[in-house]
């Protein structure tokens, strides 16, 4: 798989290679395991924290501390309120609070940058307009601005002052190095969850053919497994193509559109980070195809070419609210569905689950809570995404050769089972099971990063059939009793 620039230097913990008991499982180690850890540190509780790769939402994100989040106040708005859309401001701000105050009383080394953020149109009417309403009706400061600090095309754009960027991958390891050093603390990397089983009082979670026993679990792994809950109709998957290339400047900026087309940029040290082509995992196949675009638009808006190029997947909630809180009826928390902000959403999803275990107040408990009621905006939504994700699991049913896969590339059905091939350049073939065990979808082949993917929910699998992204948590091997 293609590493983003923030995998440079990877640090890995041991793996998980006897059983454990423990208080609290975290079953993922990106930046929502890690601030659960970090608010969870001087509990009473032994806590385990589990992470399979590094490869994570984390480390592909653009990584972006700010409140100024393309048009999201109208959307909340449109959906609920502007007083829920108010709510959700406020806990954005107190993200990056905490966030930056993790940073600074741990003292860790993460690039950290304090910038100013722009969303901003190349059209004259849109949400621009009702985004630069809400912000003039709650008196939050902005400044409008007819040109942007990079020579990119603008109609009107707004800016804030007073956010931040950073490099996660930095941030979550050293500050898992640091807690790691807790009597209390145990962090494992390389360590797949598969399955979870439920006990008397608490839970069996099987881990690298190992057996960890734990009272309570917080999934912190971008898209949660092994629970019963709609998900799937809820929630969306966003994929977006990202690369960073050398670029000079002369202030460090974020910035984000709210044009139909996405591009969202932001500077690292001497390198510009880019990121378009964001579309629904449903919809579109042929991966390469959307990587030849964003390289093409790279080409043409920088005259560049991505020095590193990956694929990013978000987890986008229907009513654009994140998802953390308790799992009704059991010990399980769960922490996602960040609308591609994770870096804030993480960090106060991760206080308001601290909270929940501690058994402390927190004001964000119904406003993120997983059980939340529904109104009927959101129902439509959901009954839309869901028709969405039905017709592809029923069109892939089909399981026809894409016409899009090159020749090393085959699908084949073998006594009603469907296969997926793959022959490397050295002519050897890597045959794997073509069906996602998650719920049923036919995987397509990813030329880009050579793996087998989910279009569903996101699953990711390689040639081999390992498991690399959940909500899978079983891999597509051919073992011999069923071939
Ligand atoms: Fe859900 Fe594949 S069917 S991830």
């Amino acid at each position: 798989m293609n590493k983003s620039i923030w995998l440079e230097n990877e640090v890995t913990f041991d793996k998980v290679s006897s059983n454990i008991q423990t208080d609290l499982l975290i079953i993922g180690g990106g930046i929502s395991g890690s601030n659960v850890l970090y608010f969870l540190k001087d509990s009473p509780y032994k806590i385990t924290l589990i992470n399979n790769t590094n490869n994570n939402t984390t480390c592909n994100s653009t990584a972006k501390i700010t409140y100024l989040q393309q048009d999201i106040y109208t959307k909340i708005s449109k959906i609920y309120s502007q007083e829920k859309a108010y709510e959700y401001y406020q806990s954005q701000k107190e993200a990056i609070k905490l966030l930056i105050h993790i940073i600074k009383t741990e003292k860790i080394d993460c690039d950290l940058e304090k910038v100013s953020s722009y969303i901003f149109s190349n059209k004259k009417k849109n949400n621009l307009d009702l985004e630069k309403d809400f912000l003039k009706n709650y008196n939050i400061p902005f400044q409008l601005k007819k040109h942007l600090p990079i020579s990119i095309s603008c109609n009107h754009a707004i800016e804030v002052k007073n956010t931040f960027m950073f490099n996660p991958y930095k941030y979550i390891v050293n500050l898992k190095q640091k807690l790691n050093r807790y009597k209390n603390i145990s962090i494992y990397d390389q360590s797949l969850a598969t399955s979870i089983k439920k006990k008397k009082n608490g839970y069996v979670v099987f881990c690298n053919n190992k057996k960890i026993t734990c009272n309570s679990i917080i999934m912190a792994c971008h898209y949660p497994f092994s629970i019963e809950k709609d998900f799937p109709f809820t929630t969306y998957l966003e994929r977006s193509i990202v690369s960073a290339f050398p670029y000079s400047y002369e202030n460090p900026f974020s910035m984000i559109n709210l044009d139909q087309e996405v591009l969202s940029l932001r500077t690292y040290q001497d390198h510009l980070i880019f990121l378009s082509n964001s579309h629904n995992i449903n919809c579109k196949e042929n991966i390469l195809k959307e990587v030849k675009k964003h390289e093409n638009k790279t080409q043409h808006l920088f005259q560049k070419k991505g020095e590193y190029t990956w694929i990013n997947h978000d987890i986008m909630t229907n009513d654009h609210l994140p998802i953390a809180g308790l799992i009704q009826g059991s010990h399980i928390y769960i922490l996602t569905g960040y609308n591609t902000w994770g870096m804030t959403n993480s960090t106060i999803c991760a206080k308001l689950v601290s909270d929940l275990v501690l058994k402390k107040e927190n004001e964000y408990i119904k406003l993120f809570d997983p059980n939340r009621s529904t109104n009927i905006k959101r129902l439509v939504n959901d009954f839309l995404y869901s028709i969405s994700s039905g017709s592809r699991l029923l069109c892939d049913k089909f399981c026809k050769n894409k016409d899009f896969y090159q020749e090393n590339v085959k699908i084949v059905k073998e006594n009603g089972i469907a296969y997926g091939i793959y022959i490397d350049k050295k002519n050897q073939e890597h045959k794997v099971y073509n069906l996602c065990p998650h719920m049923k979808c036919n995987l397509i082949f990813n030329s880009f990063d050579k793996t087998w993917d989910c279009p569903c929910h996101g699953s990711r699998f390689d040639i081999d059939g390992n498991v690399i992204k959940g909500p899978a948590s079983l891999n597509i091997k051919i073992t011999k009793d069923k071939n």
